[in-house]
């Protein structure tokens, strides 16, 4: 039976919601707060999935502190504390929506993993608002 196993890490960064292409008023239209010119912060809370069988000699799916290492290494010391519009290359051009930030995660771990592994990630911007990756 395959077990999943989850590791939970934290990171703040700010962001602007907003398209280059749009005018202000679209921009705040759709993006709301969000579109705000001067940027904003949020507390980001991130969870890695991994779902594979159990190994017979350790027990263990993965071993976390392995896989804690690999988001420090890939995902927290690129975003931590950065203003994700500017500061970083994977959303230079590419808007920093939960969902996309998600996405951009996912494809930063996957390729660390092996191929026995479902990697999922959920991406909690508030207490409310959560998107899972791939659905
Ligand atoms: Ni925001």
């Amino acid at each position: 039976m395959k077990t999943t196993v989850m590791r939970v890490e934290r990171f703040n960064a700010a962001h602007r919601l907003y398209r280059k292409d749009w005018s202000d008023e679209q921009n705040r239209k759709v993006f709301g707060l969000c579109a705000n010119p001067n940027y904003h912060g949020h507390n980001y809370k991130l969870t890695v999935k991994v779902t594979g069988e159990i190994d017979a000699e350790t027990g263990y799916v993965i071993d976390l502190g392995w896989l804690s290492n690999l988001v420090n290494n890939e995902v927290l010391e690129k975003f931590d504390h950065q203003n994700l519009n500017l500061d970083t290359k994977e959303f230079s051009n590419l808007n920093p929506t939960a969902e996309n930030i998600a996405g951009v995660i996912y494809d930063l771990l996957r390729p660390h993993l092996d191929k026995k592994f479902d990697l999922q990630i959920l991406l909690a911007e508030t207490d409310r608002n959560i998107v899972q990756f791939p659905a």
